[in-house]
């Protein structure tokens, strides 16, 4: 990579794709990572990289990699770009002055609000009293600053909805039915949950994961994006898992009447499309086959002189697979192995059962448990299974995706820590103390001017840079750059650098206070409770 070209990986390239230090990701810890590429490896994060081309004008944070990892955005981006419905939610606990980090996930809410998404903004007042103590009239306090600065920002709440935990009511419900299918066990491991832990906590993960669900409970299901940091990857985690739990039918492809688990059918699929694909066999000779005449035997036949690769992409050792699927092919025999989509019943009803089946287009077959469609594609079959569920009561939830941030580096060195004042910027600063700040934050910078001019600055390493990039240089991609290669190549000196970030910091906290201050009238408006006549002092103090 070109030496002047600020890092797009965000930092998260390893040289030796080794992980580093233990990583965790902990909802209540310390939000620090060590490394980013980590946790791709251990917790199956994907690179943003990777769906970053689906996105149509991405935003800065999205093209300077301080957005670094998503699970399944494709599905948002898709929606996004065809202009289907799509949501976004974020939730925010209430736990002090809202700060340059939490301005991210505004940032992210409002883009995606301006890209036709519904968009949800959450005061995650439960999980503040039950995990970190705070009282209700702090929390109503610091709820009622969180939504006037994200107001500044310009979230529209005509367009989209802002809620507490406490008052609404349909997440409570909603949460009430996703915990019937979590267990203690599964808290402990995840969580790290013990005998101590008090209930309202737990509560308050279930509650979480209902929120990550609600915006499909508005309206239909949908794909949802949930803009976090990720040390929230954990509850993200576990709402795709709850939501599948909840659904009615498991729509799989298959071939046969029997079972095959994914690599078995990989390998099955292969050899029905060598045999039934374009009529002619590996040295061109005509095989005359109607498609659905190829039988498991022929099948077992092909696939045993096939040499699959020794594992797939997802590490699944597939000469076992091959032996596996050889014994199921060999036991089939003369059965036609004619692709099909399967329906399993997995929640549903007698009636939900019964109204699926009814309602499966063309030719099936009914089996304990299952049906089998011929004539239908997955797709289709998907979207039949979900609207039967709803029909039926069900939910018929899509998994949720999310977008990962990078955490910020303080500006003292270490981690940005609101425990720290003169490690972070929160957005109630007074716009000079905001200027002193960035005038004497840790830089990435040499000993001496002449060594700085000699070797570059270190912009990677530097917070001041991240303040440029992550906020300052907002959508400016020109002065990110700027400052960046004119910093690597020595030309930049921290002096001035600093002044400069300096004076937009304030420019930038002046115009936000200012933008606050007009948005208490329509904060006043919306119909949101701050002031709560709750009583009691929550869980751990
Ligand atoms: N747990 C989040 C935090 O610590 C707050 C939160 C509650 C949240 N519900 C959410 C975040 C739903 C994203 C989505 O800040
Ligand atoms: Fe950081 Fe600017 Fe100094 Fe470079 S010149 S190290 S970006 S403060």
């Amino acid at each position: 990579m070109d030496e002047d070209t600020p890092r797009t990986d965000g930092g998260t390239e390893r040289a030796d794709g080794e992980p580093s230090e233990d990583v965790a990701l902990d909802p209540w810890g310390s939000a620090s990572v060590g490394d980013y590429a980590d946790l791709f490896a251990e917790f199956g994060i994907e690179a943003f990289d990777d769906v970053a081309d689906d996105v149509v004008d991405p935003h800065y944070l999205m093209r300077r990699g301080v957005i670094f990892g998503h699970r399944e955005y494709d599905a948002v981006a898709e929606a996004m770009a065809n202009d289907e419905p799509f949501a976004a939610l974020s939730g925010f606990m209430p736990t002090g002055d809202p700060h340059i980090g939490h301005k991210l996930v505004f940032d992210e809410l409002i883009w995606h609000q301006r890209r036709g998404g519904d968009v949800f903004g959450l005061i995650a007042d439960l999980e503040a009293h039950s995990a970190r103590g705070m009282s209700w009239d702090e929390i109503d306090e610091h709820a009622r600053s969180y939504l006037l600065s994200l107001l500044a920002l310009g979230f529209d709440p005509e367009a989209g909805e802002l809620y507490r935990q406490s008052d609404n009511r349909e997440v409570q419900d909603l949460g009430f039915e996703l915990g019937s299918k979590a267990n203690f066990s599964e808290f402990e491991a995840i969580y790290g949950f013990d005998g101590e832990t008090n209930i309202s906590h737990m509560q308050s993960v279930v509650t979480q994961t209902a929120d990550i669900l609600y915006p499909q409970l508005v309206d239909e299901p949908k794909p949802t994006v949930i803009p976090v940091g990720p040390d929230q990857d954990p509850h993200v985690r576990l709402t795709r898992d709850l939501a599948t739990r909840l659904r009615y039918f498991k729509v799989t492809e298959a071939f046969a009447s029997f079972e095959l688990d994914d690599a078995e059918r990989t390998l099955v699929r292969a050899a029905y499309d060598a045999l039934a694909g374009d009529g002619s066999d590996d040295d061109g000779e005509a095989v005359n086959r109607d498609a659905d005449d190829v039988r498991c035997e022929d099948a077992a036949e092909w696939l045993a002189d096939y040499e699959p690769p020794a594992v797939d992409a997802e590490e699944v050792d597939l000469e076992a697979a091959k032996a596996s699927a050889l014994d199921k092919l060999r036991a089939g025999g003369k059965e036609p192995l004619r692709p099909r989509v399967r329906f399993f019943d997995r929640n549903a009803t007698d009636e939900a059962f019964e109204a699926l089946i009814g309602a499966v287009q063309g030719e099936k077959r009914v089996f304990e448990g299952h049906v089998d469609a011929f004539e239908m594609t997955r797709e289709a079959a998907e979207s039949l299974a979900r609207e039967v569920e709803i029909d039926h009561d069900g939910f018929g939830f899509r998994q949720p995706s999310s977008i990962y941030h990078r955490f910020m580096t303080g500006l003292t060195g270490g981690k940005m820590s609101s425990s720290i004042p003169a490690s972070h910027i929160s957005l109630l600063d007074d716009p000079e103390d905001g200027y002193d700040k960035v005038r004497s934050a840790t830089t990435g910078g040499r000993d001496t001017a002449e060594e700085q001019r000699e070797l570059g600055g270190e912009a990677d390493e530097c917070p001041v840079y991240e303040l440029y990039a992550y906020l300052l240089a907002g959508d400016d991609d020109g002065l990110a750059t700027e400052v960046y290669s004119e910093c690597v190549n020595g030309e930049r000196l921290c002096g001035g650098c600093k002044e400069q970030a300096a004076e937009l910091m304030r420019e930038f906290l002046a115009e936000h206070q200012e933008k606050r201050e007009e948005a208490e009238e329509v904060l006043e408006g919306l119909d949101i409770d701050l002031d709560s006549d709750r009583r009691g002092t929550g869980g751990e103090h």
